[in-house]
């Protein structure tokens, strides 16, 4: 009996896991709408890695791609420090997206580095669209 439980314990591990994920996300997602933002689109999130801009600082990079590459499912590296940088999308790097603050924190330093200025809740949603629907 004792054997079973612990088996089914280990089973519920992953899906507990799997809904913080999905929470953090759906609850960044709620607050970007309430401050007038959305509907989401993944297609806006690429462009927006992809984009270069004239505006961001020498050592930052002019793209997000420029540290995170093109392909999110792949490891990126720093441009200035040449740090490797782990995967962003969830689905290849279960590290990423679980904490709200972190997430945040990430979006203000790398906008202001990238584009000069901070990022609008349309642009944070729409990126974190992108990042969960690569499988
Ligand atoms: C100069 C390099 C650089 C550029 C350019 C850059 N990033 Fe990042 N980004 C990082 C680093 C370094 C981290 C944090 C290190 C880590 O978690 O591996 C990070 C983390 C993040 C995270 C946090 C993910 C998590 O773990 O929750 C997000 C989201 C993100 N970046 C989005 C962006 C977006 C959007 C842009 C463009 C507007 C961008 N980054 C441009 C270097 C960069």
């Amino acid at each position: 009996m004792k054997k079973i439980a612990f088996m089914l314990g280990w089973m519920v591990v992953p899906v507990v896991l799997a809904d913080l994920h999905a929470a953090t996300v759906d609850d960044l997602l709620a607050q970007y709408q309430r401050d007038g933002a959305g509907p989401f689109r993944a297609e806006q999130g690429q462009a927006l890695l992809n984009q270069v801009n004239g505006s961001g600082s020498a050592s930052e990079g002019n793209s997000c791609a420029a540290c995170h590459t093109t392909d999110p499912r792949g490891a990126g590296k720093h441009v200035k420090t040449g740090k490797v940088i782990e995967p962003l999308a969830p689905a290849v790097n279960r590290d990423r997206l679980q904490d709200a603050d972190k997430v945040e924190k990430w979006f203000v330093r790398n906008c202001k580095g990238t584009l000069g200025r901070v990022c609008t809740s349309q642009e944070k949603g729409d990126f974190l669209t992108f990042l969960t629907t690569l499988k």
